[in-house]
């Protein structure tokens, strides 16, 4: 363990100590939240969707749901991350990419760029299964709980965002692994 500084450097100290404490709560709350909204949507909604279970208006609120979720977290998580970042790894890009800890790091960015653009394209693609729709229209409005994609059948809907909810699996599974491995250490 570092000594803990003395003097003027110790308020600093207090303070970055606090700062990452608190982002490291709101960063794994916020990562729970999400890939727990995910694993949600692709191990009951999909499949109960695919069969008709659910109607269209609990189809919409789900959706709405997870893309207000992708959104929120998208600015959680990055703020967060990279503070942390920032405060472990600072200016040594050795730290970052000679070790398996960076590897892990750089991985997660990864995985949470690709995953969080995933949803956005997916999501688009249920919008506009009806007709098309302006993407910045889109990105100001989301899925719209009252409709948007009125007169799809929800079998449709899930359909078309099948591929899009595996991969997605794919990816959060990944997320999990490399956080879980962050967690409890590599032994390398
Ligand atoms: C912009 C995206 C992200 C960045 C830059 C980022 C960065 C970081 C950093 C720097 C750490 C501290 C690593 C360490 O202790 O050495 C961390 C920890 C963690 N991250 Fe992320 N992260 C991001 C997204 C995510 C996502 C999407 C998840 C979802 C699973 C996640 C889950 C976690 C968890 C659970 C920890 C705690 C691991 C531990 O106990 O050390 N992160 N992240």
């Amino acid at each position: 363990m570092a000594p803990t500084p003395t003097g003027r450097y110790a308020r600093r100290w207090l303070v970055v100590s606090w700062l990452l404490t608190l982002s490291y709560v709101v960063h794994v709350a916020a990562a729970a939240f999400w890939t727990g909204a995910i694993l949600f949507y692709a191990y009951l909604v999909v499949p109960a969707g695919g069969r008709s279970w659910l109607d269209r208006a609990a189809m919409n609120v789900l959706l709405d749901r997870l893309l207000r979720v992708t959104r929120w977290t998208g600015i959680a998580l990055p703020v967060t991350g990279f503070y942390q970042w920032w405060v472990l790894y600072p200016v040594d890009p050795g730290a970052l990419l000679g070790t398996t800890r960076g590897w892990l790091v750089l991985a997660m960015l990864s995985l949470w760029g690709a995953l969080n653009g995933l949803l956005e394209v997916g999501i688009y693609r249920m919008r506009t299964v009806g007709g098309s729709v302006d993407p910045v229209a889109y990105l100001a409005e989301g899925f719209l709980v009252d409709g948007g994609v009125d007169g799809v059948a929800t079998e449709r809907l899930a359909a078309v965002g099948r591929p899009y909810v595996l991969v997605s699996l794919a990816l959060t599974v990944g997320l999990l692994v490399d956080a879980a491995l962050l967690a409890g250490g590599v032994p390398l």
